[in-house]
């Protein structure tokens, strides 16, 4: 957990490419998120993630770009942060119910579900209502983001798949 904690902290030191027509970056922070997920479960991961955000609300700087603080959440990324935290929660929660264990084109579907469609989507609900622009409209400026997230996801599972080869970090990890 304090790894990942770590690694979320690290991603955000890259600088975020702003996209110009929202005021949402690309970063690659939602990697971390996923990855919590992936590799720690729904309560560990959403304590991780939970830990992380806690922190940027007391005023670290651990977001990109090195913003923190309470406000930012009710920025226009508020909607993001929001997601991030349930993401791993969702993410092994469904797991569970559908054991898609092994089979790495169901596991993607459920990365790919809650780990980018759920924290865009509500990225965009959120920012429709801040920006009070109309939900198609922010849903589509979110569409900028699906190839980057995606191979994000894609990236993720095989990182995972990779270090699960290892037995010992495995069954630490379960
Ligand atoms: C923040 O630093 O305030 C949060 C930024 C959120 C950016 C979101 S995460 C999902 C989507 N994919 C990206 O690369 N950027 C947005």
């Amino acid at each position: 957990m304090a790894l990942m904690l770590a690694l979320l902290i690290v991603l955000g030191l890259f600088p975020g490419i702003p996209l110009g027509f929202i005021p949402v970056p690309i970063v690659l922070q939602n990697l971390g998120v996923i990855l919590a997920g992936l590799l720690l479960g729904p309560k560990k991961g959403t304590l991780t993630v939970g830990t992380f955000l806690l922190l940027v609300a007391c005023g670290l700087p651990f977001l990109t770009g090195g913003s923190g603080g309470i406000a930012h959440f009710l920025s226009p990324t508020g909607g993001y942060l929001f997601a991030w935290l349930l993401t791993p929660w969702l993410m092994g929660s469904c797991e569970k119910i559908f054991n898609p264990k092994h089979q790495v084109v169901k596991e993607f579907i459920f990365i790919w579900l809650f780990g980018v469609l759920f924290i865009d989507g509500c990225g965009a609900l959120w920012l429709s209502v801040y920006e009070h622009m109309s939900l198609i409209k922010a849903l589509a400026a979110n569409i900028a983001f699906i190839p980057g997230d995606s191979l994000k996801a894609v990236l993720a599972l095989l990182l995972v798949q990779g270090l699960l080869k290892n037995k010992q970090l495995a069954s630490q990890l379960q």
